[in-house]
């Protein structure tokens, strides 16, 4: 098992520098190189992160695996290599797409993320490798590698919901950033985080998918005694979209240097779908909040609320806290 084990890790190795060699040096690889640049890759960044270009060819990554003798099993195993059909051979699993090398803790390559070049809507925008025994989505974090020792420094670790994100995020200088592979998070994601920062904050993206993760990724996260606060983004943008648009500074003085506390983030998150010029919204809304105040807020925390619930829907503080007082009673 773990010659298997080093046999599928040097298998990526291989993958990865002849993707990398595409992008970077063939006429096949201008276009996705054109395309990174547009989204402004420097050379270097895509260097750093050893992003690649997988030929729009069935075959190429197949050949090149057989040639330097590996078990062709082995590598469909490894989710490099797909079977034919018919069962006389393989083709490559990723064609035509941009190739995000994913590494585990100790910068091992250990799978990919591949992107296409033109959204689309029949094809996936991004498709992964499969669950192998070196890959485990539900423990992988995006960077962990590089930023482990950034966050070890400074106790704090900023969490993203794309890889594109945390890219973008050191472009702008923020070199403790981590990413899921999306919207799921785990206990063992947010178990390695503990190990090395006492503070988390979360940055998902603006659209409505983003909020949901956001809200998800926090209450889990004061679950595991995580101290996290949330950083928002204005619109639907996403990090690296305010980033291109705004510029990093903006980004790390307005967005991660003004994070919201869990509390401010949730009334943030209910007011988000609402208008509170009409009085079934505000009932509403305030319903809502104070179903979280009742719960678990210190009385400091419970005041401010308060007095901001009572700015924003006109209603007397002494009202609010009247309700509020009944609510903790039928909780008590
Ligand atoms: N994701 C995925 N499959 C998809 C879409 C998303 O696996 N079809 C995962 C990827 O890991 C991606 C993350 O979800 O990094 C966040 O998705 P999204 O916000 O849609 O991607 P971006 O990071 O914004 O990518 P881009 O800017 O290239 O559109
Ligand atoms: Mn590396
Ligand atoms: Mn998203
Ligand atoms: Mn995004
Ligand atoms: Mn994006």
């Amino acid at each position: 098992q773990s010659n298997e084990f080093q046999h599928m890790i040097e298998a990526h190795t291989l993958a990865a520098n002849f993707y990398s060699h595409l992008l970077l040096n063939t006429v096949e690889g201008e276009k996705a190189l054109h395309y990174l640049e547009q989204r402004g890759f420097s050379r270097d960044h895509i260097e750093k992160y050893g992003i690649g270009w997988s030929l729009d060819d069935r075959e190429v990554l197949t050949q090149l695996l057989q040639r330097k003798k590996f078990d062709m099993k082995e590598m469909e195993r490894a989710g490099l290599c797909i079977m034919k059909n018919d069962g006389t051979g393989y083709f490559d699993r990723f064609r035509g797409r941009i190739m995000f090398p994913l590494h585990d803790d100790n910068g091992n390559v250990v799978a990919f993320s591949g992107r296409i070049l033109t959204n689309t809507k029949e094809e996936a925008k991004y498709l992964n490798s499969p669950e192998t025994p070196i890959f485990e989505k539900s423990r992988l974090l995006y960077n962990f590698h590089h930023a482990r020792l950034n966050v070890r420094k400074t106790g704090k670790v900023i969490l993203f919901e794309g890889f594109m994100d945390t890219i973008s995020a050191e472009r702008a200088g923020v070199m403790n950033s981590v990413a899921v592979m999306g919207t799921s998070l785990s206990d063992t994601h947010l178990t390695k985080l503990k190990r090395i920062a006492n503070q988390l904050i979360i940055c998902c993206d603006g659209d409505n998918a983003g909020w949901e993760a956001a809200k998800r990724f926090a209450l889990l996260s004061s679950e595991k005694g995580l101290d996290a606060q949330i950083a928002l983004l204005p619109g639907k943008m996403d990090p690296d979209e305010y980033i291109s648009t705004y510029g990093g500074e903006a980004f790390t003085d307005k967005i991660l240097g003004n994070p919201h506390s869990y509390m401010s983030f949730i009334m943030a998150y209910y007011k988000r779908s609402k208008n509170l010029s009409h009085e079934n919204d505000v009932l509403q809304y305030i319903h809502e909040v104070m179903e979280e105040l009742a719960r678990k807020v210190s009385p400091i925390e419970r005041d401010l609320m308060i007095r901001q619930l009572s700015s924003e829907t006109g209603v007397s503080k002494e009202a609010l806290n009247e309700q509020l007082m009944k609510k903790v009673g039928t909780l008590a």
